[in-house]
């Protein structure tokens, strides 16, 4: 059977903007930056989609599109080495860690959907009365685990139905309503009292984080730059193998990165003036899940049509991490597919198999399942972006550029040297720098070691790396 491709270049943007725009935006986005310096962060963050996330996007896009196949297949036949296929291997196991820890939280998201929907009918969501208990006895155990295989469920359905049935018609109707709601959404939170001491939270900007703690927000922005771009998983390889005709890469990359920046922040317009409007401290709930949930839950009951704005509040968080799911459960199921020749069907219900199990353990046991969502996510992701980086600059060389450059225009040509030049050295050892500060901040290296280190590793990986075709 023929390889199946998008229908339209708008259902190929849409498809890589519903991956991008998820949890990551609307849960983890708000936060980060309200405790980071707000748009002191912000700046950080910003230079970074824009320095790595849009170039190190471009990258994955032209080894998708170059390949037409899963980044297994794609590494290894355009490397012609069996090692680079293993390399590529690494995304199937990603694709599987983010889908165990995501699926939980979506089981959450979910659950609190169904809840504020319920009452909508009449009478009040159960988590009016006790958040933070509420919070509690659903984000563990059995009930979790039970709303996870349901999430789950539903992203298998629509991986199932393939890329155009599945996939492109399900973003395509998922991302317009998402931001319209959002959108929807601020304008009436923005109608809220106090409101303006919300965006005061959100938006300012503290300097000192900027001149005195660089060192220890590089490590957070680039990380949160990576994950919401849906980055060094191989999901942007495989949606972008799915590509058939040429269109503008460049064009294609920056326009997901703009639509991607703009939810997070339209999102913290949404919940900042909210809790903000019914005097919750949202420093006070502290990070992770339990501050969307818990923080914002207290401000949904004391709202003046509360049950409504949960209700759209939750379906846009629910619509956005589907959008985002169904992405990761793509990644192993086209290995499946190319790499095997098992159909579909077989492919979406081992890998959501496999899944069921691993995020029943992330429900049942906390520790794990922040030790998925953090650390191992970050480092997969981080090390996982570098080797696709390297394979651009080192092994395809100037079939990159030439894949770059392809229905791009002028504006290819003249970006695409420097553009690889960009992601075969200067990206991957700010990427490399980025991993050995998050240990370096962890255990206390201090930044010179960490420089030390950021360059034995580069060089190993030079020497070991150098192929015939290589530019650099
Ligand atoms: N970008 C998604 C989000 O922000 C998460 C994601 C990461 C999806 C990696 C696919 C691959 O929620």
């Amino acid at each position: 059977m023929a390889r199946e491709t998008w229908a339209t270049r708008l259902g190929f943007i849409l498809a890589a903007v519903g991956s991008a725009v998820g949890l990551g935006n609307i849960w983890r986005f708000p936060w980060q930056t309200a405790e980071n310096g707000g748009s002191a962060f912000l700046v950080v963050y910003l230079g970074i989609v824009l320095l790595v996330g849009v170039p190190g996007l471009l990258g994955e896009f032209v080894i998708g599109r170059r390949a037409n196949k899963s980044p297994v297949g794609a590494l290894r036949e355009l490397s012609g080495s069996k090692r680079w296929g293993f390399v590529g291997a690494f995304s199937v196991i990603t694709g599987l860690s983010l889908l165990s820890f995501y699926s939980v939280v979506g089981g959450w998201i979910l659950r609190y959907l169904l809840e504020s929907g319920a009452a909508v009918l009449g009478g009040n969501p159960a988590y009016f009365t006790n958040p933070g208990q509420y919070f509690g006895g659903v984000s563990a155990g059995t009930d979790a685990a039970l709303f996870h295989l349901l999430f789950l469920g539903l992203t298998g359905l629509i991986v199932l139905a393939g890329i155009r049935k599945g996939i492109e018609l399900g973003t395509k109707v998922m991302m317009p309503a998402v931001l319209v709601l959002l959108l929807a959404l601020a304008g009436w939170a923005a109608t809220q009292p106090n409101a303006a001491a919300g965006y005061a939270f959100f938006l300012r900007f503290d300097p000192s984080v900027i001149t005195e703690n660089f060192f220890a927000i590089l490590g957070p922005a680039a990380g949160q730059a990576l994950f919401t771009l849906s980055l060094g998983a191989g999901t942007m390889v495989t949606y972008s193998s799915y590509l058939g005709e040429d269109r503008s890469l460049p064009l294609d990359g920056s326009a997901i990165a703009v639509l991607n920046t703009s939810v997070g922040v339209i999102t913290g317009l949404v919940v900042f003036p909210l809790l903000f409007s019914q005097g919750i401290d949202p420093t006070a709930t502290g990070t992770g899940p339990g501050a969307l949930f818990v923080g914002l839950a207290g401000a949904f009951s004391q709202l003046p049509a509360g049950t409504l704005i949960a209700t759209t509040f939750f379906a846009v968080v629910t619509l956005a991490a589907l959008s985002s799911s169904i992405s990761m459960l793509e990644i192993p199921v086209a290995f499946l597919v190319d790499e095997y020749g098992v159909s579909r069907r077989a492919a979406v219900l081992g890998m959501a198999g496999i899944v069921a199990v691993t995020g029943t353990v992330c429900a049942f046991n906390p520790g794990i399942f922040s030790f998925v969502a953090g650390t191992l996510v970050n480092i997969l992701l981080t090390t996982g972006l570098v080797a696709f980086l390297l394979f651009v600059g080192w092994v395809m060389g100037r079939d990159a550029i030439e894949e770059f450059s392809s229905g791009a225009g002028s504006l290819g040509r003249r970006l695409g040297t420097p553009w690889l030049f960009a992601v075969g050295v200067v990206l991957p050892l700010f990427l490399v720098f980025t991993l050995l500060t998050h240990f370096g901040v962890d255990t206390n290296i201090g930044f010179w070691p960490t420089v030390g280190l950021t360059v034995v590793a580069s060089v190993a990986a030079f020497l070991g790396l150098r192929q015939p075709n290589s530019v650099v």
